[in-house]
């Protein structure tokens, strides 16, 4: 298959069953060794690695060719393959029992000294490898992940394709879609002064789409969010986007698991799918249980709450926050007693990081020991030992504020101690996929105490009734899917109705006028017999990185950009000419100044 005018084989197909053949390789070189007059090439593709060798008694021209030949020049060879004496084996290479020797060596491109070496990985700084990413994926584990990702990008059509999606491509110059970034825009030359959006997601595309009456929609779709960067966030990325007419969440969610299972089982043979069907927790549960609306399940953790048995307690940290309308929350950590004080701050400045002000602890030791011990009293401390099932060895680590904080930031301590107890060590291949459903419909910001859609705007409440009476109590049809710890996918159901819609603007306090500007096509298109619809979209980097097990999804995105949005091989962002800024109907702020 992979035969051409230039090659009869990779560089990964040949064995001793070939003994004696002639062949003709192409490859880059990735090591070369000179042994007492025999020069050894380790030729490297896409495929794998043979090894190449040239005796200056039988092919002198060769030979002296590969005498100046550097790691990354580009070579065609002629040769035959010998099977490598016994004991000469390398068991660990596909090609490793034979190599060949060389009749004629063409050099198909020289090499400069590449900034990093090709053959190994020596921890060099990330923007090196980002410059210079052409050769960074010339590297195996490089190519693994690309390759990977590609398995499941294909596998992902061929399973929605088999269950009768159509996949329609949306366009990329659109009007803004609310999905909670900054946008990014660009301006119009033919219409000065206006500009198109960057989709954040085809959001409103796929609804229309359903609209159009096409039922079953799935597309691998580019999507654009200036927002800050994190490891597993990039300004674009793609997502396998759905949506699905005349379904509940409970069919989207059992297409989705179906769907998830499959590529799996397709991209990852290897892997163990921890639990199916997939676990399924509210949002309360999740946060109560796991502190965290993706928690991850590989390990046991859990938090449990002792409001009510701190509530007169006398600690005043304890019954004061209470007081307040908040919460007291205990995570046990099985075998933490021996955590150090140095231990203990680590996990403290974990959740402080998600504004806990302090983290109290009792460890179970012949007796309990801890500050809130002596505030609490014996046969209360006991009580609350024997809620969380604490036993000998054990810590309890305690947070008392309001809800959210208390649970997240011991959801984030829950993470730092299971790191430091090496809960996950041995799971590598573990899959544990959960799902989280009835999230709040709105969330209130903070300052302004203004609601703003959880999801977004098309959500539709589980109950409508809900909106007329307390809006910040609705409970919205969406659903999380979320994979060791990550939600690497979200949808919900959606509203259908031109009222129901409008209501949903009034609530967010988009002005009527403000509506029919940004929304008015969806709005419109609702009143031409809209069909009850509902999706959702997995970030297909998210899901890349943990298929390929890696810590940030860079790893699995040929030519991504930095945390500081730049893509340092093009150079991207650039300043752009005057003329052309003209043409674009920009002023340069220079000009404005
Ligand atoms: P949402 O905003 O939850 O939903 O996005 C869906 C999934 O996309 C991934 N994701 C990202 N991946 C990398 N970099 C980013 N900046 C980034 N932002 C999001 C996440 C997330 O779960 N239109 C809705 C979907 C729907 O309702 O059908 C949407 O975009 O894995």
């Amino acid at each position: 298959m992979l035969k051409t005018a230039f090659r009869s084989h990779s560089c990964n197909e040949l064995n001793s069953k070939n003994d004696g053949a002639e062949v003709k390789l192409v490859g880059w070189v990735d090591r070369r060794r000179d042994h007492g007059g025999l020069i050894f090439i380790d030729l490297r593709d896409r495929y794998g690695i043979t090894q190449i060798v040239t005796d200056p008694e039988l092919s002198g021209a060769a030979h002296a060719i590969l005498e100046k030949v550097r790691p990354e020049w580009v070579l065609q060879i002629v040769g035959k393959v010998r099977a490598r004496p016994t004991g000469q084996e390398n068991k660990k290479m596909a090609t490793g029992g034979i190599e060949i020797l060389v009749n004629e060596v063409k050099i198909l491109n020289e090499a400069e000294t590449p900034p990093f070496e090709i053959s190994e990985e020596n921890d060099e700084n990330e923007e090196i490898r980002l410059k210079f990413r052409y050769l960074d994926l010339r590297r195996k584990r490089m190519q693994k992940n690309i390759v990977l990702r590609h398995q499941i990008l294909q596998a992902t059509r061929k399973y929605f394709y088999d269950q009768g999606f159509v996949e329609i491509e949306t366009p990329i110059l659109i009007k803004g879609t609310p999905e909670g970034a900054r946008e990014y825009i660009v301006p119009s030359r033919v219409h000065a002064g206006k500009f198109y959006v960057l989709p954040q997601s085809p959001q409103q595309l796929k609804q229309l789409s359903m609209v159009a009456g096409f039922d079953r929609y799935m597309q691998i779709a580019r999507c654009f969010r200036d927002e800050d960067q994190r490891g597993d966030r990039q300004p674009e990325f793609t997502q396998m986007d759905l949506e699905m007419s005349f379904v509940n969440a409970e069919d989207v969610m059992t297409v989705n698991e179906a769907a998830l299972i499959s590529i799996t089982r397709e991209a990852r043979l290897d892997a163990k799918i921890k639990t199916t069907p997939f676990p399924r927790f509210t949002y309360d549960e999740a946060m109560n249980r796991f502190g965290k609306d993706a928690p991850d399940i590989r390990y046991e953790l859990e938090i449990a709450d002792v409001s009510e048995e701190c509530k007169d307690c006398g600690f005043g940290i304890f019954s004061g926050t209470i007081e307040k309308g908040g919460v007291v929350k205990v995570l046990k950590v099985e075998g933490g007693a021996k955590f150090s004080r140095k231990e203990i701050e680590a996990l403290e400045d974990a959740a402080k990081i998600y504004g806990a002000k302090g983290l109290a602890w009792i460890k179970i030791s012949e007796q309990l020991e801890g500050v809130p011990v002596s505030k609490l009293g014996d046969s209360l401390s006991k009580k609350i030992v024997e809620k969380c099932g604490g036993k000998k060895d054990d810590i309890l680590l305690f947070a008392a504020d309001e809800w959210e904080t208390a649970c997240t930031s011991l959801g984030a301590v829950r993470i730092a101690a299971a790191e430091k107890l090496e809960l996950l060590k041995g799971k590598e291949n573990e899959f544990a996929f959960c799902w989280v459903t009835d999230f709040p419909m709105f969330a209130k910001d903070k300052e302004t105490g203004e609601l703003a859609s959880m999801h977004h705007p098309f959500t539709r409440p589980k109950n409508p009734a809900d909106l007329d009476s307390d809006p910040s109590q609705a409970t919205a049809e969406a659903y999380d899917i979320i994979l060791n710890g990550y939600e690497i996918g979200g949808g919900s159901v959606r509203i259908h109705e031109r009222d129901l819609q409008k209501k949903i603007f009034d609530i967010l306090k988009v002005s009527d006028e403000d509506a029919e500007r940004r929304f008015g096509h969806i709005l419109r298109a609702f009143s031409y017999g809209a069909p009850p619809h509902g999706g959702i979209a997995w970030g297909i980097d998210r899901l890349a990185m943990l298929f390929a097990g890696e810590p940030n999804i860079r790893e699995v995105i040929a030519f991504p950009k930095t945390n500081r949005a730049e893509d340092l091989m093009l150079g991207a962002p650039d300043l752009i000419p005057d003329a052309q800024l003209k043409e674009a109907n920009i002023k340069s702020l220079e000009e404005k100044k």
